[in-house]
């Protein structure tokens, strides 16, 4: 029987029960740890759904192949499952001791293509250089499995809660967040960018689907180098239809809850958390709101200044230093809104309450910070080409945009969450380069 190593949800054909104790298996996987006695080798495998610990004895150790077998090799082994006591430290308390084995790819050996050492110990730069290596450690691997988890996870819920999902397009006309972070390219002669976010497209398709989600790579030219900002991210953006403020930070709380709820039930990805993150606590609901006016008050009161070491003052954007030493001193997720309108996109409506102000919120996350931007939208005709006016843009690429406040417009709002920000604060990691595949960003494009 060929047998997958993975245990919890994934494991497969054999039961590895004591009563199964015996069971005859064939495994096919990488070398991911060996350890030589004299007489003994053991040798874990990896098979990308979990490891298995094979114990190869006698002269099965000691041929040729045994004896100069390096990490990363691929290699077939059968023998018998036995099961083990906790205490010997056999991932999943299980052990094959094999009686016959193969080797299908070696591998080089050495500290370059042993790919825990790698990650351990590498400069940043030159992990990056061997990603395609570094995928193999345990850390990279955990986090990518937990990343499907999560993205899993954000489907599950939306289905859950009804909603529709949509593949707006990659390649478009329109900016959403500013011109200064556009990537554009030239498209059979015409001027063209690759999207900023879905969101425009996203409300064009509320009207024949009522609420909507996407799940798509949002691309920014950002010029800048730091820990949470990628030129290739996978944004998770909605829509909802008829509603309030309020019940958008109400279905924000709700589904970044409910999806980790989803994610933390699978033992497996749970138990993956738990290495990556020991001290992950479910965030308490509801979150904590705060007015923007509120969190300017707050960094002057703890002498946090702004980009121009000066105390905050209203209408100051906070930078991503400031932002997140505040959301590390308070050390919860926090809903920061109403933001003045001019540090926030052309889309966003004024309060009526208070008209310095729009619906605008962030959600902030202790060691991360913003990982959620929304808003309720401009919906009138009226208020939407003003704002084009005094944002200088031109109202005519956005034709398809404005026409949804001339045919049946309705209150409605929504937001983006950025994939790997949420990563990097559920997995606690400290760059969002750490959660990505192969990440993109300023000044690499490769592997
Ligand atoms: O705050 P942003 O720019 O908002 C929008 O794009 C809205 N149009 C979304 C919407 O309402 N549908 O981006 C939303 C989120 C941020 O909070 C952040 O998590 C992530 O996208 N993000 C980035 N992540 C990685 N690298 C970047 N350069 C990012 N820019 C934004
Ligand atoms: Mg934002």
């Amino acid at each position: 029987e060929i047998v997958k190593l993975g245990s919890g949800e994934r494991k497969t054909e054999v039961d590895y029960s004591s009563s199964d104790r015996g069971t005859r298996v064939r495994v096919f996987g990488r070398v991911h740890r060996e350890r030589k006695q004299s007489r003994v080798l053991f040798v874990t495998l990896r098979d990308g759904y979990g490891l298995m610990q094979c114990v190869l004895t006698g002269p099965l150790s000691q041929t040729f192949d045994a004896l100069t077998l390096t990490r990363e090799t691929s290699m077939m082994i059968t023998g018998e499952m036995w099961e083990v006591p906790p205490g010997a430290h056999a991932p999943d308390n299980r052990e094959l001791h094999a009686d016959y084995f193969e080797i299908v790819g070696k591998a080089p050996g050495g500290e370059d293509a042993v790919t825990n050492k790698v990650q351990a110990k590498g400069d940043p730069q030159t992990l990056l250089d061997m990603r395609h290596l570094v995928l193999r450690g345990d850390t990279a691997s955990s986090v990518l499995k937990v990343r499907d988890a999560v993205e899993f996870a954000f489907n599950v819920k939306y289905h859950e809660l009804g909603y529709t999902k949509v593949s707006p397009p990659a390649l478009v006309q329109t900016q959403v967040e500013g011109g200064s972070t556009l990537f554009s390219f030239d498209y059979y002669g015409e001027e063209a960018y690759l999207t900023q976010s879905s969101q425009l497209y996203l409300e064009t398709a509320i009207p024949f689907a009522g609420n909507v989600y996407c799940i798509e790579k949002s691309f920014r030219a950002e010029k800048s180098l730091t820990r949470r900002h990628l030129s290739e991210y996978t944004h998770v953006e909605a829509e909802l239809d008829f509603i309030t403020f309020d019940d958008l930070l109400a279905h924000l709380e709700d589904i970044i809850c409910g999806v980790l709820s989803i994610v933390m039930g699978n033992p497996r990805i749970a138990a993956m958390l738990q290495e990556l993150n020991p001290d992950f606590q479910m965030p308490e609901r509801p979150f904590k709101r705060m007015r923007y006016s509120d969190a300017i008050d707050w960094l002057r009161e703890h002498n946090i200044p702004n980009e121009n070491d000066q105390p905050h003052q209203f209408g100051d954007d906070i930078a991503e230093a400031a932002e997140r030493r505040m959301t590390d001193i308070i050390n919860r997720p926090i809903f920061l809104t109403h933001f003045p309108a001019e540090i926030k996109a052309f889309y966003m409506p004024k309060d009526k309450d208070d008209p310095r102000v729009t619906e605008s919120v962030d959600c902030l996350m202790p060691g991360v910070g913003e990982i959620v931007g929304g808003s309720m939208r401009m919906y009138d005709y009226d208020e939407l080409m003003a704002a084009y006016k005094r944002e200088g843009m031109s109202a005519d690429p956005y034709y398809w945009y404005t026409d949804q406040r001339r045919y049946g417009t309705s209150p409605h709002g929504g937001y983006g969450l950025g994939l790997e920000r949420f990563l990097a604060w559920l997995c606690k990691q400290h760059t969002v380069r750490d959660t990505c595949l192969y990440p993109r960003y300023m000044g690499r494009c490769k592997p």
